[in-house]
């Protein structure tokens, strides 16, 4: 694929085919982005990847956590507000979705179950983590950003689709004593990966973009 056609094309996906990932395409996916630019070339990532009983299992103890509304505990700050433009996208970007799958302002019911399906990795077979020491901190996020969009891409060059998820990131101590990762280890955000059923109800959406010359001044 076309560099730049994988990156008009890529998107969020959120439906998945029930067929596993055979783990040397994972392995060629994740070598790709490995191959990301750092700080200094110090390639911070850290990488679980997750599937088959474990993959079950952690679903489980997520899904019970988010069901039950037990307080999320973030190992990165979680902004508690946004500047006006960026509030405005985020729920012109709410709205649509849950319009694109018919479910109303009030039916907090449907809203409960699609935030939900966050903790069942989206019936996607493979989920990842990622982790950074926790003595890193902003220049090592952003390596993280570029690897993490490095990975969306190989993924999508593969024919593989994912779906990055802070909402996996709120239970950061349960993933930890689930895969037997130590505490100076923090996890920045999950993804779930797997072969895209464009036909899933939750892939009807697709997100929009502001202009170009919304977001670029020339001098
Ligand atoms: C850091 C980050 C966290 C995200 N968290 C979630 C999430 O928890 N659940 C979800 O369904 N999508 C999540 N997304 C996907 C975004 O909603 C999506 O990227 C955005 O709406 C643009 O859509 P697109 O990726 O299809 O272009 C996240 C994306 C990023 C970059």
């Amino acid at each position: 694929m076309e560099l730049l056609q994988g990156l008009q094309t890529r998107r969020s996906i959120r439906g998945f085919q029930p067929k596993p990932v055979p783990q040397e395409l994972i392995r060629t996916v994740l070598s790709a982005a490995g191959r990301s630019a750092s700080y200094t070339n110090t390639q911070p990532w850290e990488v679980a990847v997750v599937t088959g009983a474990k993959r079950d299992e952690l679903s489980g103890v997520l899904y019970e956590l988010a069901r039950s509304n037990t307080p999320t505990n973030y190992d990165v700050l979680t902004p508690t507000s946004w500047p006006e433009a960026l509030e405005q996208r985020s729920k012109i970007h709410g709205a649509r979705r849950f319009e694109a799958l018919g479910i109303g302002r009030g039916d907090t019911e449907r809203r409960n179950e699609l935030r939900l399906k966050n903790f069942q990795f989206f019936d996607a077979p493979c989920a990842m983590f990622m982790f950074m020491d926790s003595t890193l901190g902003p220049w090592s996020t952003l390596d993280m950003g570029i690897f993490l969009q490095g990975l969306t891409l190989s993924a999508h060059g593969a024919g593989l689709g994912c779906c990055l998820q802070a909402s996996l990131a709120g239970y950061p101590d349960a993933i930890r004593d689930c895969l037997g990762i130590p505490n100076t280890k923090k996890l920045i955000v999950g993804m779930s990966m797997g072969y895209p059923d464009l036909d899933a109800p939750l892939n009807a959406y697709q997100s929009t973009r502001m202009e170009l010359d919304e977001f670029v001044k020339w001098y």
